[in-house]
């Protein structure tokens, strides 16, 4: 089978010829269709990334259809299906195993290649309405978005939702989600363009972060925010606990900008707000995430396809950040 490796830090990925799978007692092996890029690939190649480990097959997110299952893998066989990329997340709903849980795709092989290697417990079937590219831009990203909002904010419907960065992969997600679950989504970018396509999706407005005065911008057009999603922290932090409405939620999964230097914890308690950190999510979020795609028939946002053999184009693509929505790759 074909697979994308990457051989260190830095390096080109190079399309190699490797031995077929086999399956091991509980596992199956997905004869991949599609898979998709998350910002962790880009970091894994920088080197800035824990636990690397080289060669390795990047991609946390596929679909494709089950082409062999081992003892104990059910009636797996021939299905066709996505990946959850969030294995041994073990039996809690609160977080992960901290010692057994991993990510598909460091340290295990991941999903760019023609063949992957996971638990069937980590499989669930393709909504039908979705196509191979589709269904492969969900996973890590769909996860980890539908968490936040979800099991950690606990959104309702008619609440105020401000979704930071609107073009990221988990992002675009965060927007479908919450407009899908009836609240009002307002978000930043740091283009015009960007923002543009977010009122598109559905968004009723948004501020570039980039300029002077967004917090106020947005402040002036929503109110306040029951609920906010990030990914950025840095010093932004200090205008989200503003913009946020008393009793709000800040629900984040990432630190792009760094640490806040500084945080006024005093209008945390005055203001009763929660700050929720959240990582992917637990095989219940996973299905749930699944239903709602299903119920109210989300298409993903997706930015750009290219075929495997491009996946250095395809990481570059995202390292730049000019993406809205997912980058997908076409396995051959
Ligand atoms: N903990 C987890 O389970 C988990 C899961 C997924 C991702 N993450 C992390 O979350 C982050 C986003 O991941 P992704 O895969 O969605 O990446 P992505 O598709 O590359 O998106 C990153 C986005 O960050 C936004 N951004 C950059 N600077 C910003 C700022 N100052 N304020 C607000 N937004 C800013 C950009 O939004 P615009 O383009 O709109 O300007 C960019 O699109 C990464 O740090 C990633 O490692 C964590």
């Amino acid at each position: 089978m074909k697979a994308a490796v990457l051989h260190g830090i830095g390096d080109e990925i190079r399309i190699e010829d490797r031995p077929d799978l086999q399956p091991g007692p509980g596992e199956a092996i997905v004869r991949l269709k599609a898979a998709s890029l998350n910002r962790r690939d880009v970091w894994i190649r920088l080197g800035q990334y824990a636990g690397l480990k080289f060669p390795i097959v990047l991609g946390s997110d596929g679909a494709g259809v089950v082409e062999s299952v081992g003892d104990e893998g059910g009636a797996w066989g021939g299905r066709e299906v996505i990946v959850n990329p969030s294995i041994n997340w073990g039996p809690s709903q609160s977080s992960q195993d901290q010692k057994e849980f991993q990510i598909l795709g460091l340290p295990r092989d991941g999903t760019l290649a023609q063949q992957v290697r996971v638990p069937v417990a980590n499989l669930i079937d393709k909504p039908r309405h979705l196509n191979w590219e589709q269904a492969a831009a969900i996973p890590l990203a769909g996860l980890t978005a539908f968490r936040a909002i979800s099991s950690r904010a606990h959104l309702v419907s008619g609440e105020k939702v401000l979704v930071t960065g609107a073009g990221g992969g988990v992002a675009t997600f965060a927007i479908l989600f919450a407009k899908a679950l009836g609240a009002e989504v307002f978000v930043t970018s740091g283009s015009e363009e960007k923002l543009a396509q977010a009122r598109a999706l559905g968004a009723s407005g948004g501020a570039n972060y980039r300029s002077e005065g967004w917090d106020k911008e947005l402040k002036e057009a929503a109110g306040g925010f029951d609920v906010i999603i990030d990914s950025a922290m840095g010093e932004g932090l200090s205008k989200l606990i503003e913009l946020a409405n008393p009793g709000g939620r800040i629900a984040f999964f990432g630190a792009t900008n760094g640490n806040p230097a500084d945080v006024n914890m005093r209008r945390i308690f005055w203001k009763q707000l929660s700050l929720l950190g959240t990582t992917m999510g637990s095989p219940a979020d996973f299905a749930g995430m699944i239903s709602l795609i299903e119920l109210k028939q989300i298409n993903p946002v997706i930015d750009t396809t290219f075929p495997l053999e491009d996946a250095n184009k395809a990481l570059d693509h995202m390292q730049a950040s000019s993406q809205f929505g997912k980058i997908v790759l076409q396995i051959p």
